[in-house]
């Protein structure tokens, strides 16, 4: 059926489905995607072969996403084979690599509709004209323009939102994708950030996580003069508000006032994730992360002083190119001075594009995953310590919702991130309640309300 209007969407109970890859940012675009969707008549649907269009929206940081990536396409195949009106589109940071759009070209020409990270605004008109022309449509822009306001989103939660501060990544670590595929840094403007936050916290928003690949960059470079240590004591100011959190920060930028904020702002959660990458200062410099093994400890010292309880999580990086036993030694070292209370660990993946990828001494897979699981193993032990510690406290929590694995428990998360299952009523469901910790585990806390 050829749709020319949006009253014909809305008239033909058309709906979409989208899957998303990576990472926060990501998670956030597909929300203004859903928000334009649902604006142009459409309504989301869980199940993606019987949507009218499907949508996957993409990451590339590491290999594996690449290859989950082109595995979920290939599900599509079948689906549009079924019902040739089904729009396929695909989006995401993968569509900013010249390699991926050639290989879509050559091997995936049933897919409909091929955009970028720089022009997801464009989303509808571009839809629209897959729609009335019935033809394929393949639009990339290079770099990104003028930072665009005012986009719909189809939040995921009513009581907690992510709201984007700053686009694009200037670093350029040498072995990650993100400059390439998200340009170069742009902040929004701060009035544009605050009245957002409080329209959400009208909404019934509670807590906000502001979104950035280096947030502590904020403002560098900009027309105006808030830099982000600011705009976290502006926005601590707006009732109703009650908690704050960001992602990600950059240890090079990382500021004595944004550190002293954790001590002056009430509603800044007591957590940071600190993306540390290794413990080796050699690697660090070929990373070109730009601080030392001791900075990354000494600002994890501050942070310490500021808010004794501080729970800290990380990034590491096993494997990167030219990582000799003894450099591995000095990231499980870190590991075991800081003590995080969790960490993401990676093993390093080539990217194609990216300085690293040049690096000669590549490190054998073999040694790469028996590095690997020696450090899964002692961060899973600390993670469960630290979990313990928490046994008999009472901890304030934001309910979500029921559990993914037990639809007779309510999940909530503390200020530090942790999970917490707990038996409620599900009129808790969006509040901030306190329960007192019965069991730490590895990977969650049990509660009980008090
Ligand atoms: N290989 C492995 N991990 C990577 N990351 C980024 N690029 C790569 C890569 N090429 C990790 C970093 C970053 C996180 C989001 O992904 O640890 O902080
Ligand atoms: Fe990638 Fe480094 Fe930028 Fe983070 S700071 S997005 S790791 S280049």
């Amino acid at each position: 059926m050829l749709i020319r209007n949006l009253e014909e969407i809305k008239l033909a109970n058309k709906s979409f489905h989208i899957q998303t890859f990576g990472c926060q940012m990501n998670e956030h675009d597909s929300e203004t995607l859903a928000g334009m969707l649902e604006e142009m008549g459409y309504e989301e649907n869980n199940h993606k072969k019987e949507a009218d269009v499907a949508i996957i929206n993409t990451c590339s940081v590491r290999e594996n996403a690449d290859k989950r990536f082109f595995g979920t396409l290939g599900q599509l195949k079948k689906v549009k084979e079924a019902r040739p009106d089904v729009v396929v589109a695909v989006c995401g940071c993968m569509m900013q690599q010249q390699h991926i759009i050639d290989t879509l070209k050559s091997k995936y020409p049933w897919v409909d509709l091929v955009f970028g990270t720089h022009n997801l605004h464009e989303f509808p008109k571009l839809l629209t004209n897959v729609l009335n022309e019935r033809s394929k449509v393949v639009d990339i822009w290079e770099e990104g323009g003028d930072i665009v306001e005012g986009l719909p989103a189809k939040r995921m939660y009513p009581f907690k939102a992510f709201v984007n501060i700053m686009y694009g990544c200037n670093n350029f670590c040498t072995y990650c994708i993100v400059p390439y595929t998200r340009g170069r840094e742009r902040s929004r403007q701060p009035e544009e950030i605050l009245s957002e936050v409080r329209e959400l916290v009208k909404t019934g928003v509670k807590e906000i996580t502001l979104l950035g690949q280096n947030v502590n960059s904020y403002g560098i470079g900009a027309d105006f003069s808030m830099d982000f240590a600011d705009l976290i004591y502006r926005l601590n100011e707006i009732e109703g508000l009650e908690r704050i959190r960001f992602m990600t920060s950059h240890p090079k930028d990382l500021s004595d006032k944004l550190i002293q904020a954790y001590g002056d702002c009430k509603k800044l959660c007591n957590y940071i994730h600190l993306p540390v990458q290794s413990g080796s200062t050699q690697i660090l410099n070929r990373m070109n992360r730009k601080y030392t093994k001791e900075d990354y400890l000494k600002l994890i010292e501050k942070l310490k002083v500021v808010s004794p309880d501080i729970a800290i999580t990380t990034d590491i990086i096993v494997g990167f190119p030219g990582e000799t036993d003894e450099d591995f030694e000095e990231t499980m070292d870190l590991v075991q001075k800081v003590r995080y209370d969790s960490a993401f660990t990676f093993l390093y993946s080539i990217r194609k594009g990216t300085p690293a990828e040049s690096f000669q001494d590549q490190v054998p897979e073999a040694v790469k995953h028996e590095r690997f699981n020696r450090l899964v193993d002692v961060m899973n032990e600390i993670t469960a310590e630290k979990n313990k510690a928490y046994e008999g406290k009472i901890v304030s929590i934001l309910v979500e919702g029921p559990s993914k694995t037990d639809p007779k428990t309510l999940t909530g998360r503390t200020e530090s991130g942790k999970i917490v299952n707990f038996n409620g009523s599900l009129e808790q469901v969006g509040k901030i309640i306190e329960v007192r910790i019965t069991e730490g585990k590895t990977f969650s806390l049990t509660g009980e309300l008090i």
